[in-house]
């Protein structure tokens, strides 16, 4: 038997709706803060994130899904923000929508080893507002990560922040790390020794526990900020203080990717384990030029789906509460009831019988299963009446309504 490959999963009925749950609250939400959705390819040259991400990260030297085609290379995308700087600059929005506020939904691809929390293929739901470089856009960005995993019941989560500064002070950075591990150099893991020269600050958030001894003594601070980076950040701690949002100050906090400037944040979650991040983004005020396009500054972030779903509180029971399943006793109510049901998805209820003529106690598993919320059972006697039992799986009470009052009373007590 042929079998998916490792690191991807079916996403099976079972499951998904609380898939849609979480697509249905992201839309909603993005829709509150004024963001739109758009769908780039899954799909680009590689060169696009060769530039974008950097050449040194891991997701370039490792990770990429790969399709050679000719002469060219095509690559899965392994993130959501290059491809939509790319599409931002190829459809000219910065002409006509200069300032462009971007949400996205879909699946990304990173060949990394799997593991609880980690694969090959995972979701994103994300956003980048590009076009602006005012603090006020790194505040409604995180305001918004927060709302969004507030509305996916995922408590006790953490806001790590930090400042990179712009590139000058990167530069900085870099070269006072270099300065105070090359007496450490060889205490180091074999691969912070090789970042040491292409990637220093990724040894700030090393997972090895020796690596993280060293640095916990090279201590960054905001020492390396410009006074315009460290008026920027002040701005935005203080914007998020100002709309109740909870961040702790994490100096080692410098994120895996190349293009990020200025703000960084990531948000964990302890119910994770060993990959406790469930979202991640930050300002990115140089790539939209370095891909071509205009000197504007853009902020985003990507939520992890399938870690959002290991942490969220919400059940299927809280979502499947609409489901109304008709039991026809015998074949005179089963001509009724066919006729019911379409009557009742016509109106927009939910509904569902059993076709096969099961008993009374095999339907009324068949509509446990299937967490209904009602069962309305018609037999000779409700067909003699005009009328329906109904029974509310809830509080298990059952009563009579008249046939013809059928359709309201379920939309009032669905409501
Ligand atoms: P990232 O940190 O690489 O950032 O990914 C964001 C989130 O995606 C992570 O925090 C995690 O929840 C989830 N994630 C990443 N890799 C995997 C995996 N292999 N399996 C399951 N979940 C995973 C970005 O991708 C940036 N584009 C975020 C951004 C948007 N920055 C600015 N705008």
């Amino acid at each position: 038997m042929i079998k998916r490959i490792t690191g991807t999963k079916d996403i099976l009925p079972d499951e998904i709706r609380l898939w849609q749950e979480i697509e249905t609250i992201s839309r909603r939400i993005f829709s509150y803060y004024n963001y739109q959705e758009i769908r780039p390819p899954l799909v680009e040259d590689v060169s696009l994130f060769n530039r974008s991400l950097g050449e040194t990260t891991e997701i370039i030297q490792k990770q990429m899904f790969l399709i050679p085609h000719q002469d060219q290379t095509y690559a899965l995308r392994p993130e959501g923000t290059a491809s939509i700087v790319r599409a931002y600059i190829e459809n000219n929005l910065d002409k006509t929508n200069a300032f462009s506020k971007l949400y996205y939904l879909g699946p990304m691809f990173r060949l990394e080893r799997p593991q609880k929390g980690r694969l090959r293929q995972f979701h994103h739901v994300g956003c980048e507002a590009i076009g602006c470089a005012d603090p006020s856009i790194d505040v409604e960005i995180i305001g918004l990560a927060d709302t969004l995993l507030n509305a996916f019941a995922v408590n006790d989560f953490c806001i790590k922040l930090n400042s990179l500064g712009c590139p000058e002070d990167r530069k900085e950075l870099k070269t006072s790390l270099q300065k105070k591990l090359k007496d450490k150099y060889n205490h180091l893991c074999p691969e912070c020794q090789a970042r040491f020269n292409n990637n220093v600050l990724r040894i700030l958030d090393c997972k090895n526990t020796s690596c993280q001894e060293i640095v916990k003594d090279c201590a960054v601070g905001s020492s390396h900020l410009c006074d315009a980076c460290q008026n920027h950040f002040n701005a935005v701690k203080e914007g998020l203080r100002r709309i109740g949002i909870t961040f702790t100050l994490t100096e080692h906090l410098v994120r895996g990717l190349d293009y990020y400037t200025g703000t960084v944040f990531e948000i964990s979650h302890s119910s994770l384990g060993a990959q406790d991040a469930i979202g991640a983004g930050g300002r990115y005020d140089t790539l939209v030029q370095e891909l071509g396009g205009p000197s504007i500054g853009a902020v985003g972030f990507a939520l992890g789906i399938e870690r959002i779903l290991l942490a969220t509180k919400i059940t299927l029971q809280d979502i499947a509460k609409d489901l109304v399943y008709l039991i026809p006793l015998g074949t005179n109510a089963k001509e009724k009831v066919l006729e019911l049901l379409h009557h009742l998805r016509k109106e927009g209820i939910r509904t569902e019988t059993d076709y096969e003529g099961k008993s009374l106690k095999g339907a009324m598993r068949a509509a446990n299963e299937q967490n209904a919320r009602f069962v309305l059972i018609i037999g000779d006697d409700e067909l003699q009446k005009e009328s329906v039992t109904i029974k509310d799986m809830q509080s298990s009470i059952q009563d009579q309504i008249k046939l013809s009052d059928c359709t309201e009373e379920l939309k009032k007590r669905i409501a």
